[in-house]
Parts: structure tokens; sequence; C-alpha cells
């Protein structure tokens, strides 16, 4: 049985209910975050926790809970759910109002919701193929950096991507690469990793975060800088990361084939040291 949290009870996920007149429901008014666990341990939970209190003050929604109770509660989901490898899923809304008004409730409280579902363990390097992409034009708002749940664009552009065949869609934005529809991007240029620098355009991705901790402390050349449409089509190799498909070399772009069409060297370097980082985590020697 898979165990859900919601305003402070444990529940079989299939009896968490919330009110129709949630905002999350009628305005798609509320962020989330999606937290990896491995080896029954959260991956990154400061960074996650400090990421979802910059998106509840982008939308000026309060923080309901303090770290270590967020902690507590997250654990407490781990604990009830199966499998050592699990993805939690929290969502915090503005709450449920007496009517609908696009305007902010007065002394409504935040509505709180977590679950967490198995995630097959690690991947077997040798056998990743790759993923496919298109590049579609970036339609959505100008605050991509906050985990909001209203998701309409980035549904619309990924499915546009799958019916297109592919696994994902690389958003362009006046002529450069800014990120996937769920997932950010890094190109290998001359041996160097590249990925646009955080800004309003795009999340700050844990993952992301973490590959150029992990470049900068393997001595591994990474930049931060802008990826023009050109420069992405003409790349050595291309990443897709988040933290449900972790690392994901692109192979084939629209109808070009990335580098030699396979996984590159930078990337086999990469998912490495990302396996090593996960392992350590395990052990419980990292965060
Ligand atoms: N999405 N950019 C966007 C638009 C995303 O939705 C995501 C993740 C990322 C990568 O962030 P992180 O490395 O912190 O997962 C970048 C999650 C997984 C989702 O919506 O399910």
């Amino acid at each position: 049985m898979t165990y859900a949290y919601l305003n402070g009870s444990f529940l079989p996920l299939e009896n968490a209910q919330v009110s129709v007149m949630d905002r999350g429901f009628l305005f798609g008014d509320g962020v989330y975050e999606v937290i990896p666990v491995y080896g029954k341990r959260l991956f990154r939970l400061a960074h996650h926790l400090k990421r979802l209190q910059n998106s509840l003050d982008g939308v000026r929604i309060y923080n309901p809970l303090a770290d270590d109770e967020w902690e507590n509660i997250l654990t407490e989901l781990i604990k009830r759910n199966s499998g050592s490898d699990q993805a939690i899923y929290l969502q915090v809304t503005r709450g449920v109002a007496a009517r609908r008004d696009h305007a902010f409730p007065e002394d409504t409280s935040p509505t709180v919701f977590a679950m967490s579902t198995p995630v097959p363990a690690s991947v077997d390097i040798a056998s990743v193929a790759g993923i496919r992409a298109i590049t579609l034009e970036d339609n959505r708002w100008k605050h991509c950096n906050i985990k909001a749940i209203t998701l309409l664009p980035n549904v619309l552009l990924r499915q546009e991507a799958v019916d297109a065949g592919t696994a994902e869609a690389i958003l362009i934005k006046d002529g450069f690469a800014i990120e996937g529809a769920a997932s950010n991007i890094f190109i290998v240029s001359n041996g160097v990793i590249i990925t646009p620098p955080n800004s309003p355009a795009l999340l700050p991705g844990i993952t992301r975060d973490l590959i150029l901790e992990l470049a900068a402390n393997n001595s591994i050349p990474y930049r931060e800088a802008d990826i023009s449409l050109d420069e992405l089509l003409s790349a050595g190799e291309i990443w897709l990361t988040s933290s449900t498909r972790e690392i994901s070399p692109v192979i084939m772009v629209d109808d070009i084939t990335v580098g030699e069409g396979t996984p590159g060297p930078a990337w086999e370097r990469m998912i490495g040291l990302y396996q090593e980082y996960k392992e350590a985590l395990r052990k419980g020697k990292a965060g």
C-alpha cells in the first residue's frame, strides 16, 4: 500500500482527499518539490527545502512547517512506503477558500500534501542508449525559477515531444537553449561542460547544482554560460538532468545526431561520479 501525508495525517494514498475549493485545484495556486530517496535517505534535503522556501516566497504562500518538521514528516513517509529508492512528491497550495476569487482569501491555511513512490535501483550505465529530444519555443511565464504546480505549458510541451516520438522538449527562447520541459540542460563543447546560469528563465535544478559541484571537485572544466541554438546543435554531448531522470544523454535533437550518436565520454565520467555520490548517500556519507 502507498502511504501519503495530508495536512497532519499519514493515510493510504487512495484515501487522501482535498476539497474542490482548494486553490491548487481551482487555480493551480501552489508550489511543489520532487526529492529523490536513495537507500531510504533523502537526497540533498537542505537544497530542496531552500528551493521550496524560495518558491513559496515567490508566490506569497507562507511555509506552514519548519525545516525539521519537513524532515520528520518526509522521513516517516519514507519509512511507511516500500522500496529503498523512492521519489517524494510534495506540494503546498494556498489552501481551501470559501468562494472562488482570484485574489488571496483571508485566514486560509496552506494545504500540505506529500506522497512517495518506489523507483528502480541504480541504472546499468553500459546499457543506457540515450534519448531523443526536439527543440520547441519556450512559451512559459517569466518566473520559471518558481517550482509552481501550474504546469500547463510544460505539460503541452512535453506532450508535443512525446507525440514526435522523442523523450523531451528542449526549450528555446530568443535563440538560446534554456532547459527541458521538466529538466535542465548541459552541453559539452571542446571538453567543457556548459549549462545556462540560473535566472528567472529556468528552474535552479538540484541535480544541475550537484553536477557543477562534482565537476569542480574533480577538476572537470565547466562554465555557466548561455547556449545558442547553433552551439546546441553542434555540441559534442547534450545532457538533460532532473531528480527523476538523473543525467540523460541526448543522442539526437530534431533530426541532427549529437556527437557520435551514443552517450559520450564526459557523460560516462559524470554519471559515474553521480552514482558514487548516491552510494555515499546510501551509506550515510553524503547529504
Ligand atoms: N522537474 N527544470 C524543470 C522545468 C523541471 O521541472 C525540473 C524537474 C528540472 C530539474 O530540477 P531537479 O534537478 O531539481 O529535479 C529543471 C521535476 C522532476 C518534475 O516536475 O517532476
